[in-house]
């Protein structure tokens, strides 16, 4: 079983060709291998108990993730509109206890640990109360919908000392890991720009979901929804399409940005949010009352290099970072990781001696290349080689997530994704939307814990 699951997660090297020019071998520097061994099967008194709050699209995927984990049981679920709970039911394939009333969940003593899959402005309110009564908490990506909130849910995982998991599974994938290793071994050289994208082209993608034909207040919980967001006459668009309305989310920066975010702060070892930000972008084609831009493009700046991020609701291209260094590129579109190194072998000056006069040209090139013997005609060497890699095709990285998060709840090992890592990729986030809407460049103290305008 054990080697089974080994064996499923290997990596695959998919392809590699020689760039150099005259090459006479191939350096692999990078060998295809296991990264990660799966969870020990869990003995019955290792049973985990959880628990959904907010059985919607997220909630539901990740309670059949959960249904994979070994020694992991589904009791419970929470969710405010009556045909997820139902939904609910039929994902965790048995009668579970359900309910519209957090709370409800939090009192059960049978439940170890929670998710919190709800929209954003209800993650800090649930998790510091789970925190507080003792469950440890899967908590969806953007961890936080304001700065404070972020800060409030470090010290409620800290102080009640529990596993506080932020749902951005890409920390657990195996092709991250991989080219965390490629960029830490030095191949890219200095990395000074990092670019990252991800784009839709349809409605799904720009929220417009279908609003259930059964919705209405006898099917909802309104107010409860609303929690500490402004009172509004009851909105099924608001309550289906949260994503556009800033009350209850983060538009595309939680959407999505979260995500490439998340994967550029492990692969460069970044343990803070960016120092600024500036964002451009608007409203240009999905004009249905949002608040959130359809498409928003952000500058963020890190100590060492720049990254440009985009998220774009009106064309179609994969999730793509692109890390650029003084020795290769290295990129992660989709599935596939790709490092294509440059020859970085010291060429002759071409281009600025070509106004010399010919003698100078002349003695030039003999000179340089008295001076560079090892790079004469048929003395070539390869530098190193292209290489791709790609996980198999069933590798589904937000199992290896929860399984990360359930080896945590067991063993007490701090999360792969906790909250303090939770807090750095939200407030890059609240600071790309603090610039778009501010029209500002935002700047973050980490002294203050706050973002200004500059
Ligand atoms: N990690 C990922 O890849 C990923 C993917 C999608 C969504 N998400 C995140 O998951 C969260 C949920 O997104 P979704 O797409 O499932 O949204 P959704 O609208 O499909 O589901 C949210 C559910 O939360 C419920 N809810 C709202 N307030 C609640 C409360 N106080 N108590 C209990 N239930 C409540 C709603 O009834 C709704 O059914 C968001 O934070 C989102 O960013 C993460």
């Amino acid at each position: 079983m054990e080697s089974d699951r080994m064996n499923r997660r290997q990596f695959m090297g998919v392809g590699a060709k020689v760039t150099a020019l005259g090459a006479v071998s191939r350096t692999t520097l990078l060998l295809p291998r296991p990264l990660q061994a799966g969870p020990n099967p869990a003995p019955p008194s290792d049973r985990v108990r959880f628990a959904s709050i907010g059985t919607g699209v997220e909630g539901c995927t990740i309670m059949q993730a959960a249904l994979q984990c070994p020694g992991t049981e589904i009791v419970a679920a929470c969710d405010l509109y009556d045909g997820r709970l139902t939904a609910a039911r039929e994902y965790a394939k048995k009668d579970i206890f359900t309910t519209k009333d957090y709370r409800a969940i939090l009192d059960r003593k049978d439940v170890d640990a929670v998710l919190v899959a709800t929209p954003d402005h209800w993650h800090a309110r649930i998790t510091s109360d789970a925190c507080a009564v003792g469950k440890d908490v899967y908590c969806e990506k953007p961890m936080s919908h304001t700065v404070d909130q972020a800060f409030a849910m470090i010290d409620a995982s800290q102080n009640h000392q529990r596993i506080v998991q932020v749902g951005s599974q890409c920390r657990s994938s195996i092709v991250y890991a991989q080219a965390k290793q490629i960029f830490e071994s030095g191949a890219l050289g200095q990395v000074t720009m990092v670019e990252a994208s991800l784009d839709r082209n349809d409605a799904s993608g720009a929220w417009v979901y279908p609003i259930p034909p059964d919705a209405s207040e006898q099917t909802i919980d309104w107010n409860q929804f609303l929690g500490n967001a402004p009172k509004r006459p009851f909105d099924p668009v608001r309550f289906f399409r949260w994503r556009c309305f800033r009350d209850y989310g983060e538009g595309l920066p939680g959407d999505l940005f979260v995500h490439m975010l998340t994967g550029i702060h492990y692969i460069a070892g970044i343990t803070a949010p960016p120092s600024r930000a500036t964002s451009m972008g608007g409203i240009f084609r999905w004009t249905d009352n949002r608040e959130a831009p359809d498409l928003i493009w952000t500058l963020f700046e890190y100590p060492g290099f720049c990254l440009s991020m985009r998220c774009n609701l009106n064309n179609e291209s994969p999730e793509t970072l692109r890390f650029s260094g003084t020795k290769g590129t290295m990129e992660i579109k989709a599935d596939v990781l790709t490092f294509v190194p440059q020859n970085t072998e010291p060429q002759p000056e071409g281009y600025s001696i070509l106004g010399w006069p010919e003698k100078l040209r002349t003695e030039y090139l003999q000179q340089w290349q008295q001076q560079h013997p090892a790079t004469l005609p048929g003395q070539y060497k390869v530098i190193q080689s292209a290489e791709t890699f790609e996980a198999p095709a069933n590798y589904d990285y937000q199992v290896d997530h929860m399984n990360n998060f359930m080896e945590s709840v067991r063993t007490r090992r701090p999360s792969v994704e906790d909250a303090v890592y939770g807090k750095n990729t939200s407030i890059a986030c609240h600071m790309a939307n603090y610039a778009y809407f501010q029209k500002c460049l935002a700047v973050w103290s980490e002294t203050g814990r706050n973002i200004q305008a500059a």
